[in-house]
């Protein structure tokens, strides 16, 4: 039984952000000084998180993801990951995580059953690397990814393609595909830089097929899930796939089948509206389970059709004053 919103979407995924800190500063995402992180008082205690996901498990949410921000860098990130395996309510939990801090817990990983792992990487070049994230953590994360394959994670790599910064990736990164059996995601970049800069010139998801398409003619497509967000394609040759996210062009609301919680407690059901509700202000105020469970089936009814019905209340001020390390992505 899934929770049906108002335009007839499966709503059976929900994101958390556990933290707005980030220990690498993606010029898309940050600007260089940082953001204004929120005080920790701010964040959902890891027992507001847990109890809050098994409200959402007993509504018929299978799937979780946690974010960040870097979700490593909140102190025992891993209890919260076992606490939310123990209680058996989720079929799938999945982490995003820039790859800088994850080594030394893989075998932790491994025994609580988070295997789909998301790591963020938008360059095999170490320069290019450290132009994008303003710091030097090419070579662990490089290592931690090729761990991540000897021992049989399911890893997407995220990568956000830009005009003039990374194109030249978009070839190399499909190898690692050929080579090896990863998902390798291609994302149009999308405003939430925390002020930096405007992004007026997208390189969309035509321009990234495009130039795939140079090298790879034959790709085919692939059937996607319901929820999927990448249009993925394959070849024979190919251990993994490929496959482009057009977050900006925001051509898969149809199907969109999630709910986002951001750092500082704030359910946005959709990527691009302003934060609808203050879970965190709410549970705090002494509320029951059942109270919570039909706050979430109200939320979930206000779910706007798509992402740019979203954004129609917001001015591009606002939106680009949004850094995506408290959205969590
Ligand atoms: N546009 C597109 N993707 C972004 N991410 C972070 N900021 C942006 C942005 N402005 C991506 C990161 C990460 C995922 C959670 O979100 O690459 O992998
Ligand atoms: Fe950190 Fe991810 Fe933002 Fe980069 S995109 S600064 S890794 S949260």
């Amino acid at each position: 039984m899934y929770l049906k919103d108002s335009f007839e979407r499966n709503i059976n995924y929900v994101r958390i952000a556990v933290t707005d800190r980030c220990n690498l500063r993606c010029f898309y995402c940050m600007p260089e000084k940082g953001i204004e992180y929120e005080p920790k008082s701010h964040l959902l205690s890891y027992e507001e998180i847990t109890r809050l996901l098994k409200i959402l498990g007993n509504l018929g949410f299978s799937k979780v993801r946690f974010t960040g921000g870097e979700p490593f860098l909140r102190k025992d990130f891993i209890k919260l990951l076992e606490n939310t395996a123990a209680l058996n309510l989720f079929e799938n939990i999945h982490i995003t995580s820039n790859g800088t801090l994850l080594e030394k817990y893989l075998s932790k990983l491994k025994k609580i059953g988070v295997s789909k792992i998301n790591l963020s990487l938008d360059t095999l070049d170490k320069e290019r690397f450290r132009k994008i994230t303003r710091r030097d953590d090419f070579f662990k994360v490089m290592q931690t990814f090729h761990q991540l394959i000897q021992e049989s994670f399911n890893v997407k790599v995220n990568a956000v393609i830009m005009h003039g910064v990374n194109t030249e990736d978009i070839l190399p990164l499909a190898e690692l595909a050929v080579k090896y059996p990863v998902s390798i995601r291609y994302i149009e970049e999308m405003p939430f830089n925390g002020g930096a800069k405007e992004n007026n010139k997208i390189f969309n998801h035509k321009d990234i097929l495009q130039i795939l398409k140079t090298m790879y003619p034959g790709l085919s497509k692939i059937e996607g899930k319901h929820g999927d967000t990448a249009s993925e394609y394959t070849l024979p040759e190919f251990k993994g796939k490929i496959g482009i996210i057009p977050a900006f062009s925001r051509t898969f609301c149809n199907t969109c089948n999630r709910l986002r919680i951001t750092a500082n407690g704030d359910i946005k059901t959709c990527l691009y509206d302003n934060g609808v509700f203050s879970i965190r202000d709410f549970i705090r105020s002494g509320v029951t389970d059942e109270q919570i469970k039909v706050k979430f089936k109200e939320l979930i009814q206000l779910k706007p059709k798509d992402g740019f019905e979203a954004s129609k209340s917001k001015n591009k001020q606002i939106i680009r004053s949004e850094s995506m390390s408290s959205i969590g992505g």
